[in-house]
């Protein structure tokens, strides 16, 4: 077996703007449904595992926040201050031999509204600097397009991506964003987790629940999805035309839904809980609907409203290649009685006996990783990019300063052998691997700054104190000798 990953590989990180750049209210900036989001203390948090209801919001919340100034109760508005120490940061990520950087782009900061004529030059030149940086370096920017930053006003006045309005706000922004950037950006990936928009639907496509009758609620959410999937295959084909050879990929959460036994029923239970991982990336990969979701809105009575052309669109513009998170596994059992039921990311499920788990309940199995590379590249055939993986736990600062996260290392290593064994032993075609994220951020789901993901450390607690100091954990040294040496350094130790 070959002792370092393929040549060209595109080691490095990502981040998402809404849970690092702050400067919520600078630059011209609109306010976008994260900086809303409340922090709410963990102590007092009913239940955490009810990530659904965790993000949820409602018009007066919404009220409540705009006639507040208060950046410690919603932590995305400052983030890690990203929008002004992005100097500082990609020259970190830089000294890790950073080949590729994914990051958003606020669409809030370029449109503040969602529906504005004209774009916010100041935001346009921000980014202009930060792909500028990253040139200087050699690091290859992967953008994404909308990464839970539509604009608050935009679902406010609109009811986000219900409307159909939302697919000509957004291909203008696309549009804009695509000609601007044409010489900088060649990676492109149109929607985060796009299949997310069913467990928090206001991050993810600006929906406010209470404002719809729930027995409607998930037709709402269908229609939404129908028309992020015609943006994101008009994304494809305008980005194609304003920059030529640009490749753009769709980003889904490979949540990995193990049978909980070897019962036929537990069987067909993983296999139809799958479908909802599946019917994002079919549609957007086949450029149709399947036939499991199509039966589905039958066998619903869910209708949507479907434009002449929206199919043709979708089927003529499918996506180049598959990007995707990774993060833990959970099971499905058709009887789950006195089954334990935890997290997998944002979604539930089964808890697996035979995996460990974080702080946060998430299952930890390097496993599932190589078994979510082969299910993906078997179905499409299309080159993959994990696009986020990486470990959330508390970090300790020892007295001189030094941060020994050696449980990030090990996770790190042994998803990295994993997905090594799935190149060279299964044959995946993997372009890339951005961990999440190579900086501590604030987390999306909990509003977390003590949920730390990074290589490097950021100093600033749950409740916004601290220096926002940036300083290098074990991990920093760790990742830039895998960086340099392709690999081999945790191959080789493997014998
Ligand atoms: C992914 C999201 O689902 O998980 C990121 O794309 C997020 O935005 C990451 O931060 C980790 O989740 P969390 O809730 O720990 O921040």
């Amino acid at each position: 077996m070959k002792k370092v990953f393929p040549e060209g590989f595109l080691w490095g990180g990502a981040i998402a703007a809404n849970q690092c750049e702050g400067g919520w209210n600078q630059g011209g900036k609109g306010v976008s449904v994260s900086d809303v989001a409340k922090f709410k203390d963990p102590d007092i948090m009913k239940d955490i595992n009810d990530v659904h209801s965790f993000c949820d919001i409602t018009d007066e919340e919404i009220r409540q926040a705009l006639e507040s100034n208060d950046e410690k109760m919603y932590p995305k508005r400052h983030g890690i201050d990203f929008y002004n120490r992005y100097k500082e940061d990609i020259a970190l990520l830089a000294g890790m031999g950073f080949k590729v950087f994914r990051l958003s782009i606020a669409w809030s900061r370029i449109y503040p509204n969602g529906d504005d004529l004209q774009p916010n030059e100041e935001g346009l030149q921000f980014y202009d600097n930060v792909f500028d940086e990253c040139k200087k370096y050699g690091m290859e920017p992967l953008v994404t397009m909308s990464h839970y930053e539509p604009p608050l006003q935009f679902c406010l006045k609109y009811n986000g991506w219900y409307d159909r309005h939302s697919i000509e706000f957004f291909t203008r922004y696309v549009d804009t964003i695509t000609k601007r950037y044409a010489q900088k950006v060649k990676y492109w990936l149109t929607f985060n987790e796009i299949d997310s928009i069913l467990r928090h639907p206001f991050m993810t496509g600006g929906l406010i629940e209470s404002r719809f009758a729930p027995a409607e609620f998930e037709s709402v959410e269908y229609q939404a999805m129908h028309h992020q999937f015609v943006a994101s295959a008009l994304a494809t084909k305008i980005c194609h035309e304003n920059i030529p050879g640009s490749f753009v990929g769709c980003m889904l959460t490979k949540r990995t839904i193990y049978p909980y036994s070897c019962r036929p029923g537990d069987i067909l239970k993983a296999q139809q809980e799958m479908r909802a991982v599946y019917a994002f990336s079919d549609t957007q990969v086949r450029g149709e609907y399947p036939a499991y979701l199509l039966s589905m809105y039958e066998n619903k009575g869910i209708k949507l409203k479907i434009g002449k052309e929206d199919l043709n669109i979708m089927k003529a513009y499918p996506v180049d290649f598959v990007s995707f998170s990774y993060y833990s596994s959970t099971c499905a059992a058709d009887d789950t009685t006195n089954l334990e039921i935890g997290l997998e990311n944002t979604a539930r499920g089964v808890v697996n006996p035979h995996v460990k788990k974080n702080e946060w309940g998430w299952g930890i199995d390097p496993i599932g990783l190589r078994v979510s590379m082969v299910d993906l590249y078997d179905r499409y055939r299309k080159p993959l990019f994990i696009v986020e993986n990486g470990l959330g736990a508390k970090d300790t600062v020892e007295a001189n300063g030094s941060i020994h996260d050696d449980y990030r290392i090990e996770y790190f290593k042994q998803h990295f052998l994993s997905m090594h064994k799935a190149i060279v032993e299964d044959g995946v075609k993997l372009l890339g691997y951005t961990s999440w994220a190579p900086i501590d951020l604030i987390s999306n789901s909990t509003n977390q700054m003590s949920k730390r993901y990074g290589f490097v450390y950021v100093d600033l607690d749950d409740y916004g104190n601290g220096t926002y100091k940036r300083s290098k954990k074990d991990s920093y040294e760790w990742y830039r000798e895998v960086i340099a040496t392709n690999g081999a350094s945790i191959l080789n130790e493997e014998g």
